[in-house]
């Protein structure tokens, strides 16, 4: 990229030409990708992009308020709660493929009704240079929600920042005044904390899952992961008070990593596991056990489904 001003300008005229008079949607999920490829397309065709947020119920904490926020200046914005559709869906869901496969029907869906709603002609989307590679090779093509493009008819699909690798997008995210999505966040996968939630995904286990994961981002800060999270495994015997309880057990996990191929756990040190653990325990009396996950990838993944 020669200069992110130009670009910005280009990518907005380009857009405009694109689509004219007529409306377009996008998903926002909250990263840096879609959230620069909408506030683009909203320079160039302001209120006839209907950008749209689905909370799912199976995003970290203050996900969906930090949206309202970054994108106040979006007229059109449309956030959508589907906690409860999403929540009944999961329900009894207990594999892993088919948890996956659920997330991604139930977001299709919602995003097929947005999508006649806005009377959507244009789909655009924050795809990026590397995302074009990789589904060529097909390598991360299961991490894509996928079929978005198949499920209303569209005109076209625009796809402003394309060309760019990750650091060009978040120089453009700067330019564009997106520096809450910019300083925001190490990467967040698709389906949510329901690939951090071992079996069912229940409310309390999500809940339990929203607040280990805040703490463990919090106090893994300042060690720079690629990314630092915690997941609900399953349940163990603690004891709280004077009383054996059945609680859930938490494991911890941060990994280095340069894309996500391949990772390698963190040599965190024991007094961050300690802090992590007592904050977890403490704050949540269901909790009776935190470990942390000394498995590199492979032979692990970096989620736990
Ligand atoms: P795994 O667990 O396969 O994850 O080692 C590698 C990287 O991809 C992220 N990930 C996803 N990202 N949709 C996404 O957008 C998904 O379904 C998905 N599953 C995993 C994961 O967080 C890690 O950064």
């Amino acid at each position: 990229m020669v200069d992110t001003e130009s670009f910005v300008d280009e990518a907005t005229a380009e857009i405009a030409d694109a689509i004219g008079e007529e409306n377009a949607i996008i998903a926002l999920s909250g990263g840096v990708d879609s959230s620069v490829a909408a506030a683009l397309a909203y320079r160039a065709i302001g209120d006839q992009l209907t950008p749209v947020y689905v909370d799912t119920g199976l995003m970290r904490k203050g996900e969906t308020e930090g949206i309202r926020e970054t994108f106040a200046f979006m007229d059109s914005l449309r956030i959508v709660d589907a906690k409860d559709r999403f929540l009944d869906a999961l329900d009894g869901v207990t594999d892993p493929e088919e948890k996956r496969h659920v997330i991604g029907e139930s977001f299709i869906r919602e995003f097929e009704r947005e999508a006649r709603e806005a009377d959507a002609d244009y789909l655009v989307q924050g795809t990026i240079y590397p995302d074009r590679i990789e589904s060529e090779g097909n390598i991360k093509s299961h991490h894509n929600v996928g079929g978005l493009p198949d499920v209303v008819d569209f005109e076209g699909i625009v796809e402003p920042v394309r060309d760019l690798y990750k650091d060009e997008v978040r120089q453009v995210a700067r330019a564009l005044d997106l520096e809450d999505v910019v300083s925001e966040r190490m990467p967040f996968p698709g389906p949510g904390l329901a690939v951090r939630i071992l079996g069912e995904v229940t409310e309390e286990k999500l809940d339990v899952a929203r607040e280990a994961c805040h703490v463990v981002e919090e106090e893994v800060e300042e060690h720079d992961p690629w990314q630092a999270f915690a997941a609900v495994i399953g349940k163990a015997t603690g004891v709280k008070g004077d009383n054996r309880v059945h609680g859930w057990v938490v494991s911890v996990r941060s990994v280095e990593s340069r894309d996500g191929m391949t990772a390698r756990a963190q040599d965190l040190p024991w007094e961050t596991l300690q802090r992590i653990q007592s904050r977890i325990t403490g704050e949540n009396d269901d909790v009776a056990r935190v470990v942390y996950d000394v498995t590199h990838k492979p032979p692990a993944t970096i989620e736990y489904e």
